[in-house]
């Protein structure tokens, strides 16, 4: 236990007494600092020391020019990381997965085939609608993240006389899966997929926003994953913990038409050197931590297994990454307010001092979501177990 961590127990203890409370107030507003662990996502990291010295440091050129050497290396790393021959920097997944598909549908009339669940289908505002001109045709995706391959055979329309009928052009696998909890996606189901893209003559695009989770939960390189993908977007601004980016990977001659797609969606950046210089940190520094954070989640979850007293349920064993969804089945307590709870200091709860910021999704008021990230320690992830037992065993 950290110094900090007694000096704010005994305050907490002073803070009970009546007599002792104004001199728990005096050492609270100038000695204990909150300690904020933020679960909402992993995209809530700040950048290290490392990475904020590489981008003071970084070389740099206009990269509409193709010039900037830190965005070369990047892309050159992830593009050798993943097995393809190259890499296009872009400044959000979002923008990433948009270019990536405009690639692979890009006549009037054309669709991809994607889960219901998906990233680009529930948090892209449509943009390959509204942006990119593409129909999202939506398949079911199971609860571990996989998509129904009997209901996606059976929506492929590739071609023909009868002219009802969209194009497919792209099948979409999210990997690993967001909405299902972070669940990786095995490179047996890819085989799988990949053996109907040949036969219908379709491309593979994956939303690997989360890549290297998959590949450290399964415990396979990130390339066998992708192996059979035509594109794959990593996000760095994710569990890697940079501060901004994606890196979309492929063919050189897909890469060259994705980068004047990135041009035309505003995203022709100059000097990108600064920005691409952490995604290089966080490649060497932070990529190693993702088991931790897995095993963190892990923990969190079995913690919260305990909670069933509470009204609480969670299904340990889709924890797979670095997400725990748990669900929250009380009249009294809504997920919101639960949120609101634990995001409250309560300096005389145990453990004191701490503000925990979880994520109410959806919206039947019920489930929560709590993501890991080299930022939440494990003994982070003890004390907000301890908070939340503290907040569930009252009665609202
Ligand atoms: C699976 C997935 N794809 C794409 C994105 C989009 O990334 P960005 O927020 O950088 O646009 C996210 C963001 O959380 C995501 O979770």
């Amino acid at each position: 236990m950290s110094a900090n961590t007694v000096l704010k127990r005994v305050a907490a203890a002073f803070d009970s007494s009546l007599f002792l409370r104004p001199l728990c107030k005096l050492y609270k507003t100038n000695m204990a600092s909150t300690r904020v662990v933020d679960m909402r996502s992993d995209t809530v990291t700040t950048p290290t020391e490392p990475m904020r010295a590489a981008m003071a440091g970084a070389a740099v050129g206009d990269d509409v020019y193709g010039e900037d050497p830190t965005a070369i290396a990047l892309q050159g790393k992830m593009a050798s990381l993943l097995g393809k021959e190259a890499g296009l920097f872009l400044p959000t997944g979002t923008m990433s997965n948009l270019a990536a598909l405009m690639c692979h549908a890009n006549g009037r009339g054309e669709e991809v085939i994607l889960g219901d669940r998906s990233h680009i289908s529930i948090w892209e505002q449509g943009a390959i609608a509204s942006l990119g001109g593409i129909f999202p045709r939506q398949v079911r995706n199971n609860p571990d993240g996989t998509l129904d391959l009997d209901e996606l055979v059976s929506k492929i329309h590739p071609g023909g006389h009868d002219g009802h009928y969209c194009l497919t052009k792209a099948i979409v696998i999210e990997n690993t899966q967001n909405f299902c909890g972070g669940a990786p996606i095995s490179p047996e189901y890819m085989d799988k997929v990949a053996s109907i893209a040949r036969k219908h003559s379709l491309k593979i695009h994956v939303d690997g926003a989360r890549l290297f989770n998959a590949a450290t939960a399964l415990d396979v390189e990130a390339k066998e994953l992708v192996k059979h993908a035509d594109t794959v977007s990593v996000c760095l601004s994710k569990g890697l913990g940079a501060p901004v980016g994606s890196v979309l990977v492929g063919s050189k001659e897909t890469i060259d038409r994705c980068h004047r797609i990135r041009k035309a969606l505003g995203g022709g950046m100059r000097q990108i050197g600064v920005l691409a210089a952490p995604g290089l940190v966080a490649l060497e520094t932070i990529l190693p931590l993702l088991k931790t954070d897995h095993e963190n989640a892990k923990l969190f979850a079995q913690g919260v297994a305990g909670f069933g007293e509470f009204g609480v349920t969670v299904d340990v064993e889709r924890v797979r990454s670095n997400m725990v969804l748990f669900s929250i089945e009380r009249d009294d307590l809504r997920a919101e307010r639960f949120c609101e709870f634990m995001e409250e200091e309560g300096s005389s709860d145990s453990p004191p001092f701490l503000k925990a910021r979880l994520l109410a999704q959806g919206t039947d008021g019920k489930v929560v979501r709590a993501v890991f990230h080299h930022q939440v320690s494990r003994e982070d992830t003890e004390d907000v177990l301890k908070k939340m037992r503290n907040i569930l065993s009252k009665k609202y």
